[in-house]
């Protein structure tokens, strides 16, 4: 059995997505927020998950007497010093731009608004800075000229609900796979009889 903890400080949709795909898999799940009113403590409490309010500070503390296989970061807002990443292990994130493109905050309004034609998800390892750490996996969206924003902003959010899980599970497994293992993997949108509506292709 794996442990892994989910650490977010707001709405706790990709811990959603996290919890759904894990559930009948064995890896246990411990949920983690900075912010006591946090969303995803509920979302946490209504889906029967482990989960406590850990203010920024105590994060040292708390990984040096508690051990996971990884760490998930989930819209955690904070940046962790390099002292209590070590304490951590193994941690990784989602961002919300193909990195190293528009790091930092509010990276979905900035790459549409630069007029960029593809944007994407990106998961990564942390490091003590911003969105820099190496990058694990990455997964395309197409913007074309009538894409409005509320559309790409919900189709980077599905990207990154299906893309995590796969991601996580991946790396619990310590297997290294390519892009189009991840696209076949993570192809839950089957067109009747023309494959995946992504790639076409199975
Ligand atoms: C996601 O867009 C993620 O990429 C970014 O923060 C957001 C968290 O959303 N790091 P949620 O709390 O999982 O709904």
């Amino acid at each position: 059995m794996k442990h892994i903890a989910v650490m977010g400080s707001g709405n706790g949709s990709n811990f959603e997505a996290i919890v759904k795909w894990f559930q009948d898999k064995s890896v246990e799940i411990t949920c983690l927020s900075d912010v006591e009113d946090a969303f995803i403590l509920k979302r946490a409490q209504n889906l029967r998950i482990n989960h406590q309010f850990l203010p920024f500070e105590q994060n040292f503390e708390y990984f040096s007497k508690n051990e996971f296989d990884l760490v998930v970061l989930a819209g955690y807002m904070k940046i962790i010093p390099e002292n209590v990443l070590k304490a951590m292990g193994k941690v990784i994130n989602i961002h919300p731009s193909l990195l190293p493109a528009f790091k930092g905050k509010d990276a979905v309004k900035k790459a549409f608004l630069a007029g960029v034609k593809v944007s994407g998800v990106t998961v990564h390892y942390v490091d003590c800075n911003i969105d820099t750490g190496k990058i694990i996996a990455q997964y395309p969206v197409f913007i074309d000229n009538s894409m409005h924003f509320d559309e790409f902003e919900a189709e980077i959010h599905e990207i990154e609900h299906r893309l995590y899980p796969i991601v996580i599970e991946k790396v619990l497994e310590d297997k290294i796979f390519d892009f189009h293992d991840l696209m076949k993997s993570g192809c839950s949108k089957n067109k009747e009889g023309g494959g995946c509506d992504r790639c076409g292709q199975h």
